[in-house]
């Protein structure tokens, strides 16, 4: 069995990272991210999830509005940091065309009232930031550009992360590149730059207690997802997925030994990301003449390393079984993650009915994995299973 993602993390990269965490880890990693992704400032802690927060809270310092715009179809729990900085998530419906925030719905959402939209870049496709840029400052709003699950994929020829006034990228699991648990945040702008680092120097330390987890996960991560290992272990480790819905999140700093590894990674990372961009660009072909299928479509400005590779099935009965049908005869890991839109997972105040791209969406998206360690013959498979399913 294929996980649905999986970075390959080395014994030479422990190495590396032990090496390095014992130098200015931080400070190095940052360096090379600042470098590739030409920002001027780069922040790093335990999550993306509390980089958006501390970048909503800098927003404030600045502005007295109190929305946050978001796709209504995401990930559900960035909710969370919106409501803890003291601030109102408001919706966008999605398109199904892109798979992503409905730009042309975009002007309708915006009010005098938001201070920020979240332009979040799903599955590594990359939301068109130039339209969203130009909207937010016609508006006066800030962007966040969530490259949560993006990091590697390329617009308009830079990487993605060199767009928003804050960018954020997550390192936790299931992400392009992980260190287990993380995120980074970047900027060039520099009074969000003091705002945010001030916020940063003041989140406590992760306990001793939980670095040595974070450690020990870490390593059993890098293991755990080759897929003969994933197989013999998967019964256990379905066991103990948490399918449950966050309420909270914890923001801490990010450990000096991620910061060694993540540096480590980060060095080798053109090998990880186009593997990414080669399955997305297999399966876009292979895929792309199924009439009961519909896949994103993806700007030509925008090369996509594929977090997962995302396909709108004909009915929602048709993408139940068609899963089930991949899980057993392709042996990989396909996935839905988020069964429902946001304003279905949290109590918003929104009636459900409304955005109804998302709600329709969420019940016929089905993700195919694109991570380094399926091979080509695997997802020939998967295009086998889908092709006799779909005649
Ligand atoms: C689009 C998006 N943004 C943000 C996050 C949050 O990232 P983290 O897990 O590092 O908090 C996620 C997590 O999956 C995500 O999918």
């Amino acid at each position: 069995m294929i996980p649905s993602a999986g970075t390959p993390i080395q014994l030479t990269d422990f190495l590396s990272g032990v090496v390095s965490s014992c130098r200015s880890p931080h400070g190095t990693f940052c360096e090379l991210l600042r470098t590739e992704i030409g920002r001027s400032h780069c922040f790093l802690a335990n999550s993306a999830t509390a980089l958006i927060y501390l970048a909503l809270k800098a927003f404030s310092e600045f502005s007295g509005r109190r929305e946050v715009i978001l796709p209504a179809y995401t990930a559900p729990s960035l909710v969370l940091p919106i409501q803890k900085a003291g601030l109102v998530p408001r919706l966008c419906d999605i398109s199904l065309e892109t798979f992503l925030l409905d730009i042309d719905q975009l002007p309708d959402c915006l009010t005098n009232q938001t201070l920020a939209i979240l332009a979040v870049h799903s599955y590594g496709i990359p939301l068109a930031m130039r339209e969203i840029l130009k909207l937010a400052r016609q508006n006066g709003s800030y962007v966040i550009e969530d490259a949560a699950v993006a990091h590697g994929s390329r617009l308009y020829g830079k990487p993605v992360g060199a767009y928003g006034d804050v960018s954020v990228i997550s390192l936790n699991r299931g992400k392009n590149m992980t260190t287990f648990t993380g995120g980074i945040a970047l900027t060039d702008n520099a009074q969000l730059s003091l705002a945010i680092a001030r916020a940063i120097a003041e989140l406590p330390r992760a306990s001793l207690r939980l670095r040595l987890k974070i450690a020990l996960n870490l390593m059993a991560l890098g293991v755990v997802v080759r897929p003969w290992i994933y197989t013999l272990a998967r019964p256990l480790l379905l066991k103990y997925r948490s399918l449950s819905l966050y309420t909270n999140f914890e923001s801490f700093q990010y450990t000096r030994f991620q910061a060694g590894i993540g540096y480590a990674l980060l060095k080798k990372r053109q090998g990880i990301f186009a593997r990414r961009m080669e399955n997305g660009q297999y399966l876009r072909e292979a895929l792309g003449d199924i009439s009961r299928i519909r896949l994103p479509a993806i700007p030509n400005d925008a090369e996509p390393a594929f977090n997962q590779f995302p396909i709108l099935v004909e009915t929602a009965e048709l993408r139940n079984r068609l899963l089930e049908r991949i899980i057993d005869d392709a042996r990989v890991e396909a996935t839905v993650l988020y069964p429902k839109a946001v304003h279905h997972c949290y109590n918003l105040g929104i009636p459900k009915a409304l955005y109804p791209n998302a709600n329709d969406f969420a019940s016929r998206v089905l993700l195919l994995p694109t991570h380094p360690f399926i091979n080509p013959k695997r997802l020939e498979k998967v295009v086998e299973v889908i092709r006799k399913f779909l005649p």
